[in-house]
């Protein structure tokens, strides 16, 4: 028998009541934001959810205010059908898929500006993005009010915004980020890959590699700057314009403290060791497909020790 197709909600009052009565019933509900064009790693977060919660919703929503203006808004995939059927086999109630004018009525004029670790990389490169991301996570939280809330560490900034924002703003939902899903060589699973040509697609691994690297100069002690120009040069060599390829705090997403490469905490399901102090981020561009990656870097070994 063929999963059950999940209920297709379209108006924000109506997945709202849906979601409010459930928990009236005292059901756990989960919920995954998307925008759609779902993979293996989607799918990932919504069997967590499934599995954690009684009812799960996802949300299927491009959103236009993360995008700048020269950006993929209009060419980003779309492929409803699709991903309806991929979530009926994780068992996903509700697909709650709005049109923008019900997520920015006319005239809307209100957004949500997070600062400290949304203004570097992402936020620096894409001004606007994170506002963008506050203000359609927020509102979706109100509508979908749910116990949990599920995002992937490819996005690992994007995490740590949407936790900021949480807690600054205390929020009544749980934040749960799930490791990111790899294709076989490496590559992280995005939907922005559908982009790649063939040639592209094989360059790509490039940024995987370079993280790789990173992580094993990581815990032999090698200098920060030493691997930050070793990624650069890796991912380079692979044909691929470098953005950044930085190594920071995971939490403030500042630059390490010279003495503590081993303080603070990543926070809950990261890609990598839970103890990691320090994360490895890097971006760039293929031809016009911008990727984004990161690793949790493994433990470090103390300078002076073989
Ligand atoms: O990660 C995404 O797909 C989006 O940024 C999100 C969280 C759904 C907000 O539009």
């Amino acid at each position: 028998m063929s999963p059950a197709a999940p209920m297709l909600v379209t108006e924000p009052a109506a997945i709202a009541a849906l979601v409010g009565a459930a928990r009236d019933r005292g059901r756990r509900v989960g919920f995954v934001p998307t925008m759609g064009a779902l993979h293996e790693g989607h799918a990932s977060l919504a069997a967590a959810a499934v599995e954690a919660c009684d009812d799960v919703a996802v949300s299927i929503f491009v959103n236009p205010t993360q995008f700048g203006p020269h950006e993929d808004f209009q060419r980003y995939p779309r492929s409803l059908e699709a991903d309806c059927r991929l979530l009926a086999a994780r068992g996903v109630r509700w697909v709650f898929a709005p049109t923008v004018a019900a997520m920015y009525p006319p005239g809307n004029a209100t957004r949500i500006v997070v600062e400290g670790p949304a203004l570097p990389f992402e936020g620096a490169l894409r001004p606007g993005h994170f506002s963008g991301v506050a203000t359609v996570v927020h509102r979706l939280f109100r509508l979908v009010p749910a116990d949990r809330a599920y995002f992937g560490a490819k996005d690992w900034q994007q995490t740590v915004v949407v936790r900021r924002m949480v807690a600054d703003l205390g929020l009544p939902v749980t934040i749960v980020v799930l490791p990111t899903v790899r294709e076989a060589d490496g590559l992280a699973l995005s939907s922005r890959n559908a982009y790649l040509s063939a040639d592209e697609r094989r360059r790509a691994v490039g940024l995987h590699a370079a993280l790789v690297e990173a992580d094993s100069g990581w815990s032999a002690g090698t200098p920060v700057e030493t691997l930050e120009a070793r990624m650069r040069r890796m991912i380079e060599a692979h044909g691929i314009a470098v953005d950044y390829a930085s190594i920071v705090d995971p939490e403030s997403l500042a630059p390490l403290q010279p003495a503590g490469p081993d303080t603070g905490s990543p926070g809950a399901g990261c890609d990598g060791p839970a103890e990691s102090g320090a994360i490895a981020l890097v971006a760039g561009r293929l031809g016009r497909t911008r990727l984004i990656d990161n690793r949790l870097l493994a433990t470090r070994r103390p300078p002076g020790t073989t």
